[in-house]
C-alpha cells in the first residue's frame, strides 16, 4: 500500500485533511527552525534567511486538480497535490541551498520521497529553485499519517525572480507577449550571475578574514 492509499484509508473529512497539513506545516517548520538555530550556535552562521509557509487555498486545489483533468475529491487531492502543504527556505547563497537540502535529508523522521533540482536543469521559463518532497509522521491519539509537506529552497535573488514572474504570470493569465518572457529568461540570466558573484565575494571575504586572523 502506498502513501497515498494508507492517507485515504484513514482520512475522510475535509478538515481532517487540513487539519493533518496544517500540522505536517507546523512540524516541518519547527524542524527546520531548529536545523538553523543548530547551525547558527555551531558555525556562528543562519543558512536561512527566512521562512515562507502556506496551506494552499480550496480555490487553488480545485484548481490544479482540474487543470490535471481530476475530479475535486479528497482522495484525488490527497494523491495528486502534493503542495497543499508548502514551506519555502530563503538563503544568501547557492552554497546554502545545497547544505539544506543535505540537512534535510539527513533528518531521520523525514522521508524524502522525491527532489527536483531546477538549478542545474531550470525551467524553460528561467526559474530556478531546489524542490523536495518530503512526507512527516502525523502522530494522532490512535495512528500515525504520514503527511506531505512540499520545500522549496532558493535564493533571496531567486525569490526575488520567482515572486516577479509570477505575478506577471498571472496578470497575462500565463498568455504573456513573448518580448516579457524573453526578457525575463534574460533577467533569470542576470539574477544567476548575481548569485556566483555573491557566493564569489563572501568566499573571498571569509579566506581575507581567516589570513589577517592569522597574522
Ligand atoms: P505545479 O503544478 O505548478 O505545482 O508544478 P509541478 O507539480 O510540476 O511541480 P514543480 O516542482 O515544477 O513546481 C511547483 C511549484 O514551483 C509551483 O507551484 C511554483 O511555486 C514553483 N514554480 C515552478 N515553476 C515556476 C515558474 O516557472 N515560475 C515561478 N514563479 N514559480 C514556479
Ligand atoms: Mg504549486
Amino acid at each position: 500500500m502506498d502513501i497515498a492509499d494508507k492517507f485515504n484509508e484513514s482520512v475522510t473529512s475535509w478538515e481532517t485533511v487540513i487539519f493533518l497539513y496544517n500540522s505536517a506545516l507546523k512540524e516541518v517548520e519547527t524542524k527546520l527552525e531548529i536545523l538553523n538555530d543548530e547551525f547558527r550556535h555551531i558555525h556562528k552562521y543562519n543558512p536561512i534567511e527566512y521562512i515562507k509557509s502556506r496551506i494552499k487555498t480550496p480555490e487553488s486545489i480545485v484548481k490544479k486538480l482540474k487543470r490535471n483533468n481530476y475530479e475535486s475529491t479528497i482522495d484525488n487531492m490527497v494523491s495528486h497535490v502534493n503542495d497543499i502543504a508548502g514551506i519555502r527556505l530563503v538563503c544568501s547563497f547557492t552554497s546554502d541551498i545545497y547544505r539544506l537540502a543535505e540537512m534535510i535529508g539527513r533528518q531521520n523522521d523525514l522521508t524524502v520521497v522525491s527532489v527536483k533540482d531546477y538549478i542545474k536543469k531550470p525551467k524553460e521559463s528561467g526559474y530556478k529553485s531546489y524542490h523536495m518532497l518530503v512526507t512527516v509522521p502525523i502522530f494522532l491519539t490512535d495512528r500515525v499519517i504520514d503527511t506531505k509537506v512540499e520545500i522549496q529552497i532558493r535564493t533571496i535573488a531567486m525569490d526575488f525572480w520567482a515572486s516577479l514572474e509570477h505575478k506577471i504570470y498571472y496578470k497575462f493569465e500565463g498568455d504573456a507577449p513573448e518580448y516579457i518572457s524573453r526578457d525575463l529568461r534574460e533577467c533569470a540570466g542576470i539574477v544567476s550571475k548575481l548569485d556566483a558573484k555573491m557566493l564569489s565575494l563572501n568566499n573571498a571575504i571569509l579566506q581575507a578574514k581567516k589570513e589577517q586572523e592569522a597574522k
